[in-house]
């Protein structure tokens, strides 16, 4: 019997979430039925998301979440032992599960495992970041909502991040001028020495509104918001005519989901006459492969540079995911098994 190990929730977050929250179980897994397979795990990603998602989910309830699993046993034609899938089976070591499983509506975005394609010398690791879900979250919202165009001003929040990391480098491709915002010096510094952006400030020491007046005297024409809150509130009050903004996260939020205030719009929302859309990038799911072949294509030619933080051991996947909700990582933060 193919045993596996899980991480599962011990109770609902109150407030940030702690390693007790998380307790480690095992389970006996059942044979590989038609149709399935069995994956052993290599990477799990940690994301934001996971956060908010918890509230749907029970009390002893598997961690759910991404991974990047090897095939070792397959009764499933077109996933041949030896590929890697990328799929949402929680941060689970060894998983039984069918490949046409899914549903990629929200709230619960679960699409069935996705073959991993061929990354040559590229690492498994990029199809959990700049190559899966936090690529085409930077992709589709910025060029399909924002449509910068060479010469406007993009400025991105959670900049060194996973998403934002990205938004800033397609922004720069695209021939605008990128200011971001993250939350240390050494982040800062990553952003303009090796990522290219034009401006970028350190959000805990300087005030986002003074920052913009300086790097953009005219204006700020999309904002790519991943943090949302009074950072948010600061970048809206200084955009341009006609800006556009798209609502990916809100992570200064995710504490505390009960009691958020709807503040104002500030009254630059009428006088410049700006667009605000909302977007999860589950609305992409049949574009999937376009974002990625466009990335991977960026990525090859170093247009794209990426960074991860990679926390090594299953047991230590909550730790990760609490590093990363602090702001411990720069670009993606994955766990090695
Ligand atoms: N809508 C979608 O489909 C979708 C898809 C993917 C991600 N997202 C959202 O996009 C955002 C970025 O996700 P990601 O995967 O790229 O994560 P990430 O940026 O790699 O990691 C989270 C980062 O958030 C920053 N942060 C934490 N608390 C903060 C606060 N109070 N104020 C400002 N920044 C804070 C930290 O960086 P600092 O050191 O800079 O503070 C931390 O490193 C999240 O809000 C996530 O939920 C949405």
């Amino acid at each position: 019997m193919v045993k596996a190990r899980k991480i599962v929730l011990v109770r609902h977050f109150q407030g940030p979430p702690r390693t007790e929250d998380f307790r480690i179980e095992e389970e006996d897994l059942p044979p590989v039925k038609e149709g399935q397979i069995l994956g052993e795990a290599v990477y799990f990603s940690v994301d934001p998301f996971q956060k908010g998602h918890t509230a749907m989910h029970k009390v002893g309830d598997t961690f759910y979440g991404a991974q990047v699993a090897r095939i070792v046993e397959s009764r499933a034609p077109g996933f041949p032992v030896g590929r890697h899938v990328v799929a949402y089976w929680g941060w689970r070591d060894r998983t039984v599960a069918d490949v046409g499983s899914g549903r990629p509506e929200p709230p619960l975005y679960v699409t069935p495992p996705r073959l991993v394609p061929h990354l040559g010398d590229l690492p498994l690791s990029l199809s959990l970041g700049v190559l899966g879900m936090p690529g085409n979250s930077a992709y589709f919202p910025l060029l399909d909502i924002c449509k910068p165009t060479p010469g406007e001003v993009v400025a991105v929040t959670g900049a060194a991040g996973a998403v934002g990391s990205v938004v800033g480098q397609i922004a720069r491709i695209k021939g605008c001028t990128v200011i971001g915002f993250a939350g240390s010096d050494a982040k800062v510094k990553w952003l303009k020495e090796d990522l290219g952006f034009h401006h970028a400030f350190n959000y805990k020491k300087t005030d986002v509104s003074t920052a913009l007046k300086q790097a953009a005297p005219d204006g700020v024409d999309v904002y790519f918001d991943n943090v949302g809150g009074d950072i948010s509130t600061a970048v809206m009050s200084n955009m341009r005519y006609r800006g556009r903004i798209v609502v990916i996260g809100a992570i200064s939020q995710y504490n505390d989901l009960e009691h958020q205030k709807l503040v104002n719009l500030p009254f630059t929302f009428l006088a410049q006459q700006l667009r605000l859309e909302g977007c999860s990038v589950a609305r992409y799911h049949d574009r999937w492969e376009e974002g990625i072949s466009q990335l991977t294509k960026w990525v090859r030619e170093s247009k794209i540079k990426y960074r991860e933080t990679v926390t090594k051991g299953f047991e230590n996947t909550p730790r990760a995911f609490i590093g990363m909700l602090r702001g411990e990582n720069f670009g993606k933060a994955v766990v090695k098994l």
